[in-house]
């Protein structure tokens, strides 16, 4: 049986690594579940967990590293052999982990699928509907068109229980990261960007338009509100420069709409009573 430490030995040897970013496997694990820990609440035993675009497992093995052993975890992703690598060495070595194959493209890493018998999402929606109380996707709405940022959230939604949280990175287009890339402050080599869809786009290059990919503010918070979720929160992280921001990469909390309660059952907080003054 493998230990914790045995798998992301495998993940440093595999080439597969530096399909899904590179740099160690455990830093680059331990730093994406240190911000779902933060920002979410995971019941050991009782909460089910999404980890989408999971690669070969860098997140979801860093998090069993930091003792959290939810009721469920799934990994899901386009790639067979990413796939593969995680049914092989960290599916038989920790407890309540599976992973799915999402049948489904991307420019970007499809030159890793040849063939993909994979789940379609509708399929994957039905069987996990409303099923997750905590998800997270690191580094994949990075790597996504427009289009799919969309369809994407929608499918990711249906598949969340009511008020849980989903945490996403992206890179976000707004008055400051606008202001820092404009003066060339970005940490990214952006001068050959490109913008699109009447600026509420930037692709770092056209050569490989998903290698980088940044959506505007109101455009990310439009397609969460389409999918039946609300950003909560939002973390900036340092990729535009200027020194703000704990990562590299600007987390979203989107919240799935929770069930409504009955007014009756809303502990209430008074108004202060300015009337009663002296
Ligand atoms: C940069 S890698 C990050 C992998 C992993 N989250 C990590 O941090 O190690 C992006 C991942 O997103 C996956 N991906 C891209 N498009 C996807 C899609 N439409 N559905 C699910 N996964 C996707 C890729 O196959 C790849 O494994």
């Amino acid at each position: 049986m493998a230990t914790i430490a045995d798998i992301f030995e495998l993940m440093r040897k595999s080439p597969m690594n530096d399909w899904v970013g590179g740099s160690d496997p455990e830093a680059v694990g331990g730093a994406s579940v240190q911000i779902v820990q933060r920002l979410t609440t995971i019941h050991n035993g009782a909460s089910r967990v999404l980890d989408f675009g999971c690669g070969i497992g860098r997140g979801l093995v860093a998090l069993r590293k930091m003792g959290v052993a939810p009721k469920e975890i799934v990994g899901m992703d386009i790639m067979p052999p990413v796939i593969d690598f995680c049914n092989q060495n960290i599916q038989p070595n920790i407890d309540n982990v599976k992973f799915e194959l999402i049948n489904d493209r991307n420019d970007h890493y499809d030159q890793f699928i040849s063939s993909n018998n994979g789940k379609s999402r509708d399929e994957l929606a039905e069987q996990y509907r409303s099923n997750f109380h905590v998800g997270y996707a690191f580094s994949v709405f990075t790597h996504v068109t427009k289009k799919d940022f969309g369809g994407l959230l929608k499918f990711i939604s249906a598949m969340m229980a009511p008020g849980g949280r989903f945490v996403m990175t992206c890179f976000e287009l707004n008055e400051f990261s606008r202001y820092m890339i404009d003066h060339g402050q970005s940490i990214f080599p952006l001068e050959n960007r490109v913008m699109q869809e009447g600026g509420k786009v930037m692709i770092a290059n056209d050569y490989d338009p998903l290698a980088f990919i940044a959506f505007d503010r109101e455009l990310v918070a439009q397609m969460v509100s389409d999918a039946g979720m609300a950003i909560t929160k939002v973390e900036y992280g340092c990729w535009m420069g200027g020194g703000i921001g704990s990562s590299l990469q600007d987390v979203f909390v989107c919240t799935k709409l929770p069930d409504l309660i009955s007014r009756e059952n809303i502990k209430m907080t008074a108004l202060v009573d300015r009337s009663k003054m002296g």
